[in-house]
Parts: C-alpha cells; sequence; structure tokens
C-alpha cells in the first residue's frame, strides 16, 4: 500500500535503538521538516494550483502537533532540544526529479509522498520491535497519520490538471526504486532515515 521498493529489517530497530535518543531528536527535525514542506508548498503553489492549499495545510497542521509531541517525549526524556545536521537522504531523493513544470511539482509532491511512506514505515518497525511498551505505542499512535499523508500526496500529484492517474503511478514506482537506491547508500546512523 505504501509502494516502497524496499523493506527495512528488525536489524535496523536494533542499530538505532543503541542510541535511541538520538534517534528520537533526528525524528523531531524530521517532524519540523515535514510541517516545513508542506507550508512551502502552499507558498509555492497558490498561484498556480490553489487547490493544493486545503490538503497541505492539513499535512503542515499534523506535522506540526507531531513535532510537539515529540518535543515533550526530548523533555520528558529529559533530552535537549538542540540542532542537528541533516542527513543526505531528502536531497538525494529529490536529486531524482525531473526539472522544470509540471513535472518538476509532480515529482516534488512523490517524494513527500514517499519520505511519508518511508517514515510510516521504519515507525512500524519501532512500533514492533521497540524495547519500551510506552515508545512502541507512541509510534503505533503516530504511524496512522503518516500512512495517510502518503495517499494525500499521491492524491494531490493526482489532482493537477493535465495529469494522468496510470503516469502517476508509474512515476511512483521509478521513484521508489530510487528511494531505496538512495536509502540504502545513506551512511549509518541513528536517524529516521539513516
Ligand atoms: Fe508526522
Ligand atoms: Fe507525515
Amino acid at each position: 500500500m505504501l509502494h516502497l521498493a524496499s523493506t527495512t529489517p528488525r536489524s535496523w530497530v536494533d542499530r538505532v535503538s543503541a542510541d535511541l535518543d538520538e534517534l528520537l531528536l533526528d525524528h523531531t527535525h524530521c517532524e519540523k521538516k515535514a510541517a516545513s514542506t508542506a507550508l512551502n508548498l502552499v507558498f509555492r503553489h497558490d498561484a498556480t494550483f490553489p487547490h493544493l492549499a486545503a490538503p497541505l495545510a492539513a499535512v503542515a497542521r499534523e506535522e506540526l502537533e507531531h513535532f510537539e509531541r515529540l518535543l515533550e517525549l526530548l523533555a520528558d526524556r529529559g533530552v535537549a532540544f538542540r540542532a542537528v545536521t541533516p542527513g543526505p537522504y531528502a536531497a538525494r531523493l529529490l536529486g531524482g526529479a525531473r526539472s522544470g513544470g509540471l513535472a518538476r511539482t509532480v515529482d516534488t509532491l512523490l517524494c513527500a509522498a514517499l519520505i511519508e511512506a518511508r517514515s510510516c514505515e521504519r515507525m512500524t518497525r519501532l512500533a514492533e520491535y521497540l524495547p519500551e511498551v510506552g515508545l512502541r505505542n507512541f509510534y503505533r499512535d503516530l504511524l496512522q497519520s503518516e500512512a495517510r499523508h502518503f495517499s494525500l500526496y499521491v492524491d494531490m500529484a493526482r489532482s493537477l490538471p493535465g495529469v494522468k492517474d496510470a503516469a502517476v503511478e508509474e512515476r511512483v514506482r521509478e521513484l521508489a526504486a530510487h528511494e531505496a537506491d538512495v536509502l540504502a547508500n545513506v551512511p549509518a546512523a541513528p536517524r529516521m532515515h539513516g
């Protein structure tokens, strides 16, 4: 359903849970970035595709709520929120987007969809395998909306005038293969996409 071209193994959870506070800090920044991405897309397209404003605003609001929940979780664990250097995953993924016009917009929305899909997949692994039951429940709760965000972004790509459903399906498959390749080649680090 998430259209990913690779599966995260349980060993990823074993690796990142050895540095759980760093993973949670990275996840906090992911939620902040997800909110910012959605809001930036509203700014970029309010003249060209104004019908995207409402679904993007809904995503931005939910991501900001997730950001707040992660900030609370960090505070509860006594972990200070601080800046972290972004990993290469998102920039490399977007490097596979076509340039110019409608194709660029489609690919930007589908890359956002795949980031949501991968986040959801990894949260599912965390919900299954993290040692702390409280954190497993936390992730079980969060991943519901990330799965919905994947569908929302794909639907936004489909809604663009002149874009055929079949073309979106094919492009999701191509970008999913690219995403799996990007993820397989990022350095191992305690990150949601590391
Ligand atoms: Fe989120
Ligand atoms: Fe999301």
